[in-house]
């Protein structure tokens, strides 16, 4: 495994559209395990592919039950709002409070091509929807309300 390095604000690649995944190959598999390391050096609780330069819809989520492997996920269902303070690696000092579903429902494919049902509530339903959109070249900063209390 290797430590990538991570794409910052102001790199046009951060809102481009990333796209589906074909091969679920060795290739996949090092970039999930370099994601996973990356995502865990930078203390982050999810990590983009397009975080680390590779326009490919995959991502990584760990909120604090272990790491999930997403390709190609797709949010089939949410339900409820939370108003929570969010950040960004690629956005480092940047937050603001967003409003995003409650619980989301969303179906991908592991690393080996089977499709798998993921289910979030609270932390975990904002970090699939926030790694989702860097998916589609959307940044948290588009969902916030207001500013986090000092
Ligand atoms: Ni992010």
């Amino acid at each position: 495994m290797a430590k990538r390095n991570i794409v910052k604000l102001g790199d046009e690649m951060l809102s481009k559209v990333s796209r589906p995944v074909e091969k679920f190959d060795g290739r996949l598999h090092q970039l999930l395990d370099d994601m996973k390391e990356t995502m865990y050096a930078a203390d982050g609780c999810g990590l983009a592919a397009v975080q680390v330069g590779i326009l490919r819809r995959v991502c990584v989520v760990d909120t604090g039950d272990g790491p999930i492997e997403l390709v190609n996920p797709v949010i089939k269902g949410k339900s409820g709002h939370q108003e929570e303070a969010e950040g960004c690696l690629s956005l480092p000092g940047v937050s603001g409070v967003t409003d995003r579903p409650m619980r989301v429902i969303v179906e991908a494919q592991d690393r080996y091509g089977n499709t798998i049902i993921v289910k979030g509530e609270g932390l975990k339903a904002r970090a699939l929807c926030h790694e989702i959109d860097h998916l589609n070249g959307i940044l948290f900063t588009s969902h916030v309300i207001r500013n986090c209390e000092e």
